[in-house]
């Protein structure tokens, strides 16, 4: 049997990614009320899950590790400069021989044809922890930051829905990974989008029939608006939304990326002229750097940015549950 592979957010159903962010924030009311879900414990007591990372990482290494300690597991980070990997094998050998000896395998790499490989040859599953297309974990805690924030009219208690649609969501800044996996959720979650991009930076064609796809097969799709106007974005949103503007890997496009991003910062002056809800939230998956957010909304009681964070250990217990304890059976 060939495992099932958590690559994109693509690769869920409208339910199975509510499953997903639902029982996220199941498992992080009973956790943090200081009881660990008989579902959790021990489900992975005895196995490894080996984690393959070529970047740089905090929440995604954090949260993982400690999404598999309290299932009773062993993580075993393999950063970059301690294995074979990409030096002294390739990636057809490792990919063979890790997964003979551990239970799943969470990767972060740089061209996402890298976890696409790696997924093909594992006899376990494997989750993207970032590629340069997608950050499926990032947008599983991002749904449940929207959803804890605000709280849906509907009784969505017995229902599997999270209750967003017709929520909007406005993208400032650079059409990158993160953005990606979100706009896809937000089509199969009936979430709008509206996504404001420089000339040059904007979602590539092949990404935007992607998002169209999850779209098509959504019960109640959520809309994508395309801008190069800032303003024309944030007009009647609910949460603001950006990521660096020079994602890892990009380093050397610095200064041309700075110069055509100008005008592109989120700021509490850019949501009043573009008429952003009153009660707007702002939301950034992090690492953050200055210029595409002021301090004065990143450290406001706007900013969902640290629970977002936080979430990313909740998600993370949720990813790893459904598709290594479950074996992507997402109930
Ligand atoms: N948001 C996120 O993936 O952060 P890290 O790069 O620190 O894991
Ligand atoms: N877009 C960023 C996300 C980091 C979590 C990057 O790829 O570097």
């Amino acid at each position: 049997f060939a495992p099932r592979h958590l690559l994109s957010i693509a690769d869920l159903t409208p339910a199975e990614l509510t499953t997903l962010v639902r029982n996220a924030d199941a498992h992080r009311q009973a956790i943090k009320s200081g009881s660990t879900p008989k579902s959790l414990a021990g489900a992975l007591a005895g196995k490894t899950i080996a984690m393959t990372f070529s970047k740089r990482s905090t929440r995604t290494r954090v949260s993982t590790e400690g999404a598999v300690v309290a299932m009773g597991g062993h993580p075993m980070f393999l950063g970059k400069d301690d294995i074979q990997l990409g030096v002294n094998e390739s990636l057809y050998d490792t990919a063979v021989v890790i997964s003979s000896m551990v239970s799943g395998i969470v990767a972060r790499v740089g061209p996402h044809s890298d976890v696409a490989d790696l997924a093909k040859h594992s006899s376990v599953p494997v989750i993207n922890a970032l590629s340069d297309l997608y950050h499926p974990l990032q947008t599983i805690a991002d749904f449940l930051t929207v959803h804890t924030a605000f709280p849906s009219a509907a009784n969505t208690s017995s229902s599997n829905t999270l209750g967003l649609e017709g929520l909007k969501l406005a993208w400032v800044g650079d059409a990158n990974n993160v953005l990606f996996d979100l706009a896809i959720g937000a089509a199969k979650l009936g979430v709008d989008l509206a996504v404001a991009t420089p000339a040059g930076y904007e979602i590539p064609a092949a990404m935007r029939q992607v998002i169209a796809n999850a779209a098509a097969g959504a019960p109640k799709p959520g809309k994508l608006l395309e801008t190069r106007v800032p303003e024309e974005a944030v007009k009647g949103a609910d949460v603001l939304v950006t990521d660096t503007w020079v994602s890892m890997g990009q380093e050397e496009e610095k200064a041309r990326r700075l110069k055509a991003f100008e005008g592109f910062q989120i700021t509490s002056e850019l949501a009043k002229r573009g008429g952003a809800k009153d009660g707007w939230r702002f939301m950034h998956c992090l690492p953050r750097k200055p210029e595409e957010v002021s301090d004065e909304v990143f450290y406001s009681n706007r900013s969902l940015v640290f629970p977002e964070a936080e979430n990313r250990l909740w998600a993370a217990i949720s990813a790893i549950e459904a598709f290594v304890v479950n074996k992507g059976k997402i109930q």
